[in-house]
């Protein structure tokens, strides 16, 4: 027989509950008890602190059964509903996912979403441009600040854009090495740069201490800056020594440092005639006579001539046939240089913005005159950017595997084209 509780005894059966009149569904089965209907008011009014304290508590008081039952089943009521829990768990999942998602996308761990490619402008006259795509032109009163970002180009190698995702395929250079000599401003620098970037070791060299400091500066640690003045041969065999000691073998030698001095035929004297012979000339053969036995096989020569070697243009007489030797250079020693698995190539720049304006010898005023009319001339009316030469060079070394003895034109159709006609059409 069931004894009764004690909360039950203190108060008799007949006793009006102090519980309401209204029970809900759940406790309708509950026997009457002054402590249960207190509990019960108590969890109807949201008071559930008293009823997670207290119910256990009548549980194991009572001699009910039925009281402690009901006890512990308003106890159990406290507890948070398991759909709602799972729900709740849910939303925090989708919270964090979501979170990783954004932090995977903006750190670059994942795709970029697909873009639709970029369309080429239509290609006409220049008066078509003119016309319908004037920032595509060059300002020709501010020739080198130049907006690269509005041409073709730029377009072109915007972040995200196709040619971005080709680029990056094409700079892994992790594991190789170069050497570029006269990297230490201009268009070597550029290409010490895209190497570095892309993972290979470089040694870049230059003759005068204050560009060597900011070189070194600028490329960091992970360049070899020497000094070495490649119209010297004494210096060009210790740059092979000290090629062979840091690099070992090589996988690229670009061959590019160059002057730029402008004479008129009546000024040109001995000494500036073998000057530019000795840097642009002799210099670059002896880089490539010494440099040959540590290049690998499959490696390549890439050396830098210029359009002047193809344009006559005055006052540059000597630099051209300097240039223009160099060419014949390229072609004659890819013949050469075959048989050991070596190609060799020459890339042919247009005007480029790089230093080598301030050194050329003319006074302000003639520079100035000079490059407004180097731009004007130019197919697509601007000066390229050392970027744009390093990036042939770095074809011609690593990807043109099917190439070798050929000289490649970066000059913005210069070489073939009419000026009068065309637009900005790369
Ligand atoms: N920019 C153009 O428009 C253009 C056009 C056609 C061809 N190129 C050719 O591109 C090559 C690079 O020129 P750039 O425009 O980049 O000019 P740059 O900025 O003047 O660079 C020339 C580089 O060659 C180095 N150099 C010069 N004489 C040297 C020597 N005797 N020994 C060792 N290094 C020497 C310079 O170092 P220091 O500062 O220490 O002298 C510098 O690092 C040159 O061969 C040039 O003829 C340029």
């Amino acid at each position: 027989m069931v004894e009764p509780s004690e909360s039950s005894t203190s108060v008799p059966e007949e006793h009006e509950p102090a519980s309401p009149a209204y029970r809900p569904p759940f406790a309708r089965g509950y026997p009457r008890d002054p402590a249960l209907d207190r509990l019960l008011d108590a969890f109807l009014e949201g008071n559930h602190a008293l009823v997670f304290e207290q119910a256990p508590e009548l549980a194991r008081s009572t001699h009910d059964p039925a009281i402690a039952r009901a006890a512990l089943d308003l106890h159990r009521r406290l507890r948070p509903d398991p759909l709602a829990l799972a729900m709740l768990g849910g939303t925090g999942a989708l919270l964090l996912l979501l979170i990783l998602w954004f932090y995977a996308h903006r750190h670059g761990h994942l795709p970029p979403p697909p873009r639709r490619p970029l369309r080429a402008p239509p290609r006409g006259s220049l008066a078509f441009w003119r016309k319908h795509h004037p920032k595509f032109l060059t300002d020709r009163s501010s020739t080198l600040q130049y907006d690269h970002s509005r041409t073709m180009e730029g377009l072109a190698h915007r972040e995200g854009g196709p040619a971005t995702e080709r680029r990056k395929n094409m700079t892994n250079w992790a594991g190789k090495t170069a050497v570029i000599t006269g990297g230490t401003t201009g268009i070597g620098l550029a290409a010490a740069k895209a190497l570095l970037a892309g993972g290979a070791k470089v040694l870049v060299t230059g003759r005068n201490e204050a560009t060597l400091g900011a070189a070194r500066a600028e490329l960091g640690a992970g360049a070899i800056v020497v000094k070495s003045d490649t119209a010297n041969l004494a210096d060009i065999d210790a740059l092979a020594e000290r090629v062979r000691g840091e690099l070992g073998q090589v996988d690229f030698v670009f061959v590019n440092a160059g002057i730029a001095v402008f004479s008129p035929l009546e000024q040109v004297t001995e000494g500036f005639y073998d000057q530019l012979f000795a840097v642009n000339t002799r210099g670059a053969f002896f880089t490539v006579q010494k440099l040959a036995p540590l290049v690998r096989q499959g490696g390549s020569f890439v050396l830098n001539t210029s359009v002047v070697d193809e344009k006559g243009m005055p006052g540059t007489s000597v630099y051209a046939a300097t240039k223009a030797a160099l060419r014949s250079m390229a072609r004659t020693l890819s013949a050469e240089l075959l048989p050991r698995g070596i190609r060799v190539n020459a890339v042919s720049p247009g005007p480029i913005t790089t230093p080598i304006y301030g050194k050329l010898g003319l006074p302000p005023e003639a520079q100035a005159g000079f490059q407004q009319q180097m731009t004007e001339s130019n197919p697509m009316k601007r000066f390229g950017r050392p970027e744009e030469v390093a990036r042939a060079a770095l074809f011609l070394a690593f990807e043109a595997t099917y190439t070798t003895g050929a000289e490649l034109p970066v000059d913005g159709g210069l070489t073939q084209l009419l000026a009068s006609e065309g637009g900005p059409s790369a």
